[in-house]
């Protein structure tokens, strides 16, 4: 048994015992592998490494009350996985393959799986990528897949905490009508300096506006944004934002609750009429909001604009009521009326 402190895990890679792994050639996919070297090797020229034709996918497997174990939602990321692949030009696993894949991955690393009890969780975290050596910038059909995973806390132990968020005026991050709503790994690559200086200076969040305009809210640099507006739950309709899948529960949750959900344009000016607002990904399935600045120069000092939401750490009563229904739904304490929940 892995010798790990269930309730101090963060979100980070994690040296697990496997990783499984399938390659495309020739068009057919070879048969499924696993494997305990913790390298793979590629050609220098590998499209992947040059050109960032890579996508991924991010899940998570759990321990539940009654000791099932299982993957929540894992035939959504295989679509979204699918959709990604053809903007690349790349083949994509089959549902069944991805859906295959992630649950070897899990029964193969049972020691990684936190145990129920502990708000903590296994992350999956699958991999296509281009192997081939090619300097052309033409999609070629080989594929590597692979499916890792890391053990994951919760953040917030038994209580979520709400935490600040930024608008950097000098930084956007998707153009109209390119790779915004694609999990691309080089969506990534932009976010980082911007994160890091947002960390230093307190906040957790960057929030982005759609850049054509910067008169509308996008999403935030890891999680799509929500607000909560009297019985509404809204959250932006926009071509540059990745379709989350947690945003999509929580639209379901919302509606179960007898919330109205509005997907539409958000506008700036309405960050200032919610009651509630956060973030929402599947590292914590909600991260509340506490107050949005706005700054013209992330790294400057001045903040040209504040929208307040709450004292820095309380939740709203929405964020809370959500959060509990999805963890409660994931752990099996509450009943999973949609079929959420793959039993591995
Ligand atoms: C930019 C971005 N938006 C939203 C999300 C949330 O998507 P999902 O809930 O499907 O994981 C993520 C993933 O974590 C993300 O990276």
């Amino acid at each position: 048994m892995a010798q790990i402190d269930w309730d101090s895990l963060g979100f980070d890679a994690y040296r697990t015992r496997t990783v499984v792994l399938a390659h495309y050639k020739d068009g057919a996919w070879g048969k499924i592998e696993t494997t305990e070297t913790f390298s793979f090797t590629f050609d220098p020229f590998a499209q992947g490494l040059h050109y960032a034709i890579s996508c991924f996918e991010g899940l998570k497997a759990f321990h539940q009350k009654n000791g099932d174990i299982i993957m929540f939602r894992p035939d959504r990321n295989a679509a979204r996985l699918q959709r990604t692949a053809a903007f690349l030009g790349l083949p994509a696993p089959s549902e069944e393959m991805f859906i295959e894949m992630c649950k070897l991955c899990v029964k193969n690393n049972l020691e990684f799986l936190p145990p129920y009890g502990h708000q903590a969780s296994m992350y999956l975290r699958p991999l296509l990528f281009a192997p081939h050596p090619q300097m052309q910038l033409v999609p070629y059909p080989e594929v590597f897949f692979a499916v890792m995973c890391a053990p994951a806390g919760s953040y917030y132990g038994a209580h979520l905490r709400s935490a600040a968020a930024v608008i950097p005026g000098d930084y956007d991050r998707a153009a109209p009508k390119g790779t915004g709503s694609y999990k691309l790994s080089a969506n990534y690559a932009g976010t980082f300096v911007p994160y890091q200086i947002a960390h230093q200076q307190g906040y957790a969040e960057l929030l982005y506006l759609n850049s054509a305009t910067r008169e509308f809210v996008d999403e935030f640099g890891s999680s799509n944004f929500f607000g909560i507006k009297g019985n509404s739950y809204v959250t932006p309709l926009s071509d540059s934002v990745l379709p989350s899948i947690t945003n999509m529960t929580l639209q379901e949750v919302a509606a179960d609750f007898g919330m109205k959900v509005e997907k539409r344009p958000v506008p700036l000016e309405e960050l200032s009429e919610f009651s509630e607002t956060g973030g929402c990904g599947p590292a914590v399935v909600i991260t509340p909001i506490s107050h949005i600045d706005m700054k013209p120069v992330l790294s400057g000092n001045e903040v040209s604009r504040t929208f307040r939401y709450l004292p820095d750490g309380e939740v709203g009563p929405a964020c809370t009521k959500l959060y509990k229904r999805i963890t409660g739904i994931q752990f099996g304490e509450l009943e999973d009326t949609h079929g959420w929940c793959y039993k591995i």
